[in-house]
């Protein structure tokens, strides 16, 4: 018998959730009676809040019927006065909705790239930019940060060296998912003032916005001067809790954006109707719901910090927003030792899931002694992984 046809290399090349990698060993050593703490994923252990489940039940169609393309629209409404609210300015015609932040980016990079195009990014990156990118066909060309500034930007002339003829955009994630670094109102206008120069979109990706814990978060969408050439990719999944939701948006003034990212909406018909509702209530209300649950990641943020500190010769900064961390630890390579940590390693039959850094860099290399740590854990257990990671670090090196 003939082999079937061989799959596309796009399919071939695509990367694995880098993410999930140690996530089979983790499962294998929980049955051995091990106590896993998973550092390395970013779903919130916090619940869903209760009028989210209600407005499901209320809902009393007859039918669950396709919704617009583009939204439904006290949908549409709720997202734009959400934005109101923090003085951004999205009217309910400059917003597509769609399933989750990440069918939003593939669309909006789809929408501003050609095939071959390139887009800069910042590494080290949320690690499905690789993917997105893949699927649209357009090249990453990744800007290296530096943990020692905290992952802040560059000077322009680092960013503008990255640049090419086939330059259509710059992606950036404020506040940064893996960093947890929030770009500055100063780092954001050295942005507009490059893509003003240089005619490029700026993609950004916001789905953290209201994490911030000290500095106040601004949007692309606060610098007039960029209007036509700044998209917003946003996302409900993190700020409200309800990922399996799958409600993201792509907001843009420029018409001809958001009509592109419509028409690849109208090809996927729409996105859920009964989860559109019930966010309404979130949206109009967001504060509401936002306010805890950033009051309690700053409070992780803080165990998080004060626990690394009592590791010696560690490297990392503050995490400014979103609940991330990226830390280079002492050791020759971050694979070896989160594998030897899940499948090793234990400290009273207790262990961490880590994820290294590697995933999130696009230069081969980068980032091969660090990791990232999700502070996605309750107050204790999030003081006990800390010293698991001390006491391994110490094992380890010794
Ligand atoms: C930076 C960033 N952007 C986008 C997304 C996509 O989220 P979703 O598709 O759930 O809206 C995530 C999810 O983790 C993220 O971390």
């Amino acid at each position: 018998m003939k082999n079937p046809p061989a799959i596309s290399s796009r399919a071939k090349n695509l990367q694995a959730s880098p993410l999930r990698k140690l996530a089979a060993a983790a499962e294998t050593r929980k049955k051995t009676g091990v106590k896993v703490y998973h550092l390395n994923i970013g779903q919130p252990d916090l619940p869903t809040h209760p009028d989210v489940m209600t407005a499901v039940r209320k809902f009393n169609e007859p039918t669950i019927a396709y919704a617009p393309s583009n939204g439904l629209a006290p949908a549409l409404q709720a997202w734009s006065s959400y934005y109101k609210k923090l003085q951004i300015d999205l009217k309910p015609e400059d917003i597509v909705i769609t399933t989750g932040g990440s069918e939003g980016i593939i669309f909006a990079l789809e929408a501003v790239c050609d095939a071959n195009d390139e887009v800069i990014v910042f590494e080290p990156f949320y690690t499905n930019y690789n993917s997105f990118a893949s699927l649209a066909g357009v090249t990453l060309k990744p800007v290296t940060l530096d943990i020692k500034d905290g992952f802040h930007l560059p000077s322009e002339r680092d960013i503008v060296k990255a640049i090419s003829k086939k330059t259509k955009a710059i992606l950036i994630c404020n506040p940064s998912n893996p960093t947890g670094t929030i770009f500055s109102k100063a780092e954001l206008a050295r942005l507009v003032k490059i893509a003003r120069r240089y005619n490029l979109f700026i993609l950004s990706d916001e789905v953290y916005r209201e994490f911030a814990f000290e500095n106040k978060h601004y949007s692309i969408m606060d610098f007039p001067a960029i209007r036509q050439q700044a998209v917003v990719l946003d996302s409900a999944s993190k700020r409200f809790n309800v990922c399996g939701a799958r409600i993201g948006i792509v907001g843009s003034k420029n018409k001809d954006v958001i009509a592109s990212v419509l028409k690849m909406g109208m090809a996927r018909l729409s996105v859920a109707t009964i989860e559109q509702l019930a966010l309404i209530p979130l949206l109009t209300n967001p504060k509401k719901y936002t306010s805890p649950i950033t009051k309690e990641f700053k409070k992780r943020r803080d165990i998080v910090y004060t626990g690394l500190k009592k590791i010696p010769n560690i490297t990392f900064s503050k995490p400014e927003g979103a609940f991330y961390i990226i830390i280079g630890l002492p050791i020759d390579d971050a694979d070896r030792f989160a594998s030897w940590m899940i499948n090793q390693f234990h400290n009273n039959k207790e262990t961490v899931l880590l994820a290294p850094a590697a995933g999130f860099y696009a230069t081969p290399g980068k980032g091969k002694r660090e990791v990232r740590l999700a502070y996605m854990l309750k107050e204790k257990d999030l003081k006990r992984s800390l010293e698991l990671l001390r006491l391994a670090l110490a094992e380890y090196n010794s």
